[in-house]
Formats: C-alpha cells, sequence, structure tokens
C-alpha cells in the first residue's frame, strides 16, 4: 500500500473516534473508555510506524522536510505523555474529558500539518514504487507496533525499531507476535539502510565527488554500510529483547498461576479447618444443653418431691 495513502487513512480512523467521543453525553462514562482505549491503541500504532519508518525514510530522502518532521515527533511526544496519563484515569475524573479534549485539538493540529505540508513534499520527490515499498515495510510493523503509548522511549532508529520492537510484544504478549516482530525489524532496517544508501550516493552524484571506480560513491558507500550494520545490530538486539520480554512474561504467567493455585489450596484448608471448628463447637454446644436440660430435670423432680 502506499505510505501517504496508510497514513491518511489511519488520519480519518482517528478522526472517526474523536467525533464519536465528542458525541458520547457528559455521563456516558463507559462510552468514553472504550472510545479512549479505540484512541490510544490507533495513536500508538500510528506513532510508532511514523517514527520508525516514515520519518527516517523522508528525513533521508526528501528536501526542505527536516523543520517539519522535527516538529511532528515533539508533538507525537507531548500526545504520548496525555495518551499515558489518560491510559489509567478513571473516566468520572473532572480532568478526563478536559485532557481528552486538549490531545484532540493536538492531533488534529498535527495532521493539518502533515496533509497541508509534509505530504505533498513527500509525494513530489519519492516515486509511487518507493512509496509503496514504504507503506508495505509500515503495514508490516503496524502489525507488531505497541497499542500503548512509550513517551520514555527513543523516537528514533535506530533505539525506537529497538525499543518499539519489544514494547509491542510486552504490550500484545504471544509467541506469534515475537515471530511477527523479528521479520518486520528485519525488513524495516533493510529499506531504511536501503534509501539512506541511495540518497548518499545520489547527493555525491550531484555534487561530483567522491566517485570511486565502479561508479559508486565512497560517501554512499559508507552511508549505506553504515546503515546495514546498525541494522544488522538492531535486529540482532530486537530479537534478544522480544526473546527475553516474552519468556520473563510466560515466568510472570507460570508464576501468577501458581500463587492462584496456592491460595485456592490455603483457602480450601481454611475453609474446612472452619468447618470442623464449627461442627466441633455445635456438637459440644449440644452436648453442653443436654446436659444442663438433664440437671434442670433432675432439679425440678427433687424440687416436687
Ligand atoms: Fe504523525
Amino acid at each position: 500500500m502506499d505510505a501517504i495513502t496508510l497514513l491518511k487513512d489511519d488520519h480519518k480512523t482517528v478522526e472517526k473516534l474523536f467525533k464519536r467521543f465528542e458525541k458520547a453525553g457528559d455521563g456516558a462514562y463507559k462510552e468514553k473508555r472504550t472510545v479512549a482505549e479505540k484512541i490510544r491503541e490507533e495513536l500508538s500504532r500510528h506513532a510508532a510506524i511514523e517514527e520508525q519508518l516514515f520519518y527516517p525514510v523522508v528525513r533521508a530522502t526528501v528536501d526542505g522536510v527536516e523543520d517539519v518532521t522535527l516538529e511532528s515527533l515533539e508533538e507525537h511526544h507531548i500526545v504520548k505523555w496525555v495518551l499515558s496519563e489518560l491510559d489509567d484515569m478513571d473516566p468520572k475524573d473532572e480532568r478526563f474529558t478536559a485532557k481528552m479534549t486538549v490531545l484532540i485539538e493536538n492531533v488534529r493540529h498535527h495532521v493539518d500539518e502533515e496533509e497541508d505540508e509534509l505530504f505533498p513534499k513527500v509525494r513530489d520527490q519519492l516515486g509511487r514504487k518507493d512509496l509503496r515499498e514504504l507503506g508495505d515495510a509500515m503495514e508490516a510493523a503496524r502489525r507488531i507496533a505497541p497499542t500503548h503509548p512509550h513517551p520514555r522511549q527513543p523516537d528514533t532508529p535506530p533505539g525506537n525499531i529497538v525499543g518499539g520492537a519489544a514494547a509491542g510484544i510486552a504490550d500484545r504478549v504471544g509467541d506469534g507476535a515475537k515471530a511477527a516482530a523479528q521479520g518486520a525489524v528485519s525488513s524495516a532496517q533493510d529499506l531504511i539502510g536501503r534509501f539512506l544508501g541511495n540518497r548518499s550516493s545520489d547527493d555525491a552524484r550531484r555534487s561530483g565527488n567522491g566517485r570511486s571506480s565502479n561508479g559508486r560513491s565512497s560517501r554512499g558507500r559508507t552511508a549505506s554500510s553504515t546503515a546495514r550494520t546498525a541494522a544488522s545490530r538492531s535486529t540482532r538486539t530486537a530479537s534478544s529483547t522480544a526473546k527475553k520480554a516474552s519468556s520473563s512474561a510466560r515466568k510472570t504467567a507460570g508464576a501468577a498461576k501458581r500463587t492462584a493455585k496456592a491460595s485456592a489450596s490455603s483457602t480450601r484448608k481454611a475453609a474446612s479447618s472452619t468447618r470442623k471448628a464449627a461442627s466441633g463447637s455445635t456438637k459440644k454446644a449440644a452436648g453442653s444443653a443436654r446436659k444442663a436440660s438433664g440437671s434442670a430435670k433432675k432439679r425440678a423432680t427433687a424440687a416436687s418431691r
């Protein structure tokens, strides 16, 4: 899929959710919670694929977008903080709707800026084939992207690709996600490396410097090889981080199961000893009642004599 079409579709999806939130009545707390969770999930995934792929690629290949992409990263940063605060906030909290309103305003401003300033430049300077390849990699990355905001994590490569893969897995643990993460990380890194390498070659060709005997610029080769080395290192780290995250999640789940079992068994023991104690005291009480009644009878007989 074309990268810009994919991002615009995402923008439409969140706009629909924003309208649904705005339509919810003051007391519609359940609806507000549901919609806020969907918004959190959509925006977390959308920010991750832009930061892992779209921004790095356009910064390296498109002229005149450096400022707008840096501003976009800062806007994402604020959105992720607000989302993380909303994550554990009760919709009945007096700040919940106010916070959501500020979040919506921020995202709408960000979307306008991307669609009016950034996307037209990218569309002009990147070919259809490149945009399609980039979109395909973004679609793959979205399948394993984090579903919760992680505002403290790096938002540029390679840190965000390593951290993003681990966060995506921690957000929804499973062996399927782990395998997908490794594939998507490799394809994302390959793509970034390829774009960075091409871009540096083009620059060198335009300036007429650094051409080597095989016709390829030494600057281009260096940039491309650096990108590839970083890519392979990041892929290895991401894969090992993903493995660790998945294994520790399995251990935590196992420990939770054991604790639940132990607590169920002690509850059963406690219930049984309570039953025994109760039945013992009932028997004793009945015995003493019988004795008391017997001696009362004897006293009454003695008195009547
Ligand atoms: Fe964005």
